[in-house]
């Protein structure tokens, strides 16, 4: 199997790697979390999902596509020069809320319906405010993070807290856990009770 190629590729991604490479964004998600994304948001029909750090909006292009008629999303990210790209390609979309906000102020004073899908990738929802991130999920839903294998840019003492985070999602009995050491480094908890 070539994993590489791949062969469903969303129509905006082109447009959105030349803009990542226009303004220097450094951070995005590769190309295997946004299939795998994808994947687990198709087989959730009707759904309700949030994504815990937009950025250029790569993940979050392949998280569209994977969205049904009658499924939601909410993306959210503190930058609004990231928050306007996304807007400028996905602003139009009725099942697509953007949010320009603080992603820990957002998830205390989120009340509204769970989420089928939680992707976390901004400190708020990983490394900040996981318990209350988690509860946010569905029985059946799942609570999805990426960098998890070391990166060359990471500060000192981020790998050991990265592996405590590891640790703390395998002790919850609440959730199953599956680790795969592919793209980043890939964590997919899903809420049994
Ligand atoms: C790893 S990047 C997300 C990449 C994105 N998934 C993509 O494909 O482009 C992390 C994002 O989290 C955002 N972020 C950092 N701190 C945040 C906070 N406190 N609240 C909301 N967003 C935050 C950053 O602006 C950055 O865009």
């Amino acid at each position: 199997m070539n994993h590489s190629h791949i062969p469903d590729i969303p129509k905006a991604f082109p447009q959105l790697e030349a803009k990542c490479k226009e303004i220097g964004f450094t951070m995005p998600s590769d190309i295997y979390i946004g299939t795998l994304l994808k994947s687990l948001i198709a087989s959730k029909p009707h759904s309700n999902i949030l994504e815990l750090g937009t950025g250029i909006g790569l993940s979050l292009a392949w998280m569209i596509d994977g969205l049904d008629e009658q499924s939601k999303l909410i993306s959210i990210d503190n930058d609004p020069e990231l928050i306007g790209i996304a807007k400028d390609f996905f602003g139009n979309d009725p099942r697509v809320q953007l949010v320009c906000t603080d992603g820990s102020n957002w998830i205390k004073s989120y009340h509204g319906p769970p989420f089928d899908l939680i992707f976390a990738d901004a400190w708020p929802g990983k490394y900040s405010e996981l318990n209350e991130t988690l509860k946010l999920l569905k029985v059946g839903g799942f609570y999805v993070i990426d960098d998890i294998n070391e990166q060359p840019n990471w500060p000192d003492g981020h790998a050991e807290k990265a592996e405590k985070l590891v640790e703390y999602l395998k002790s919850r009995e609440d959730f199953t856990m599956t680790k795969m050491d592919w793209s980043t480094g890939v964590v997919i908890c899903t809420r049994r009770i």
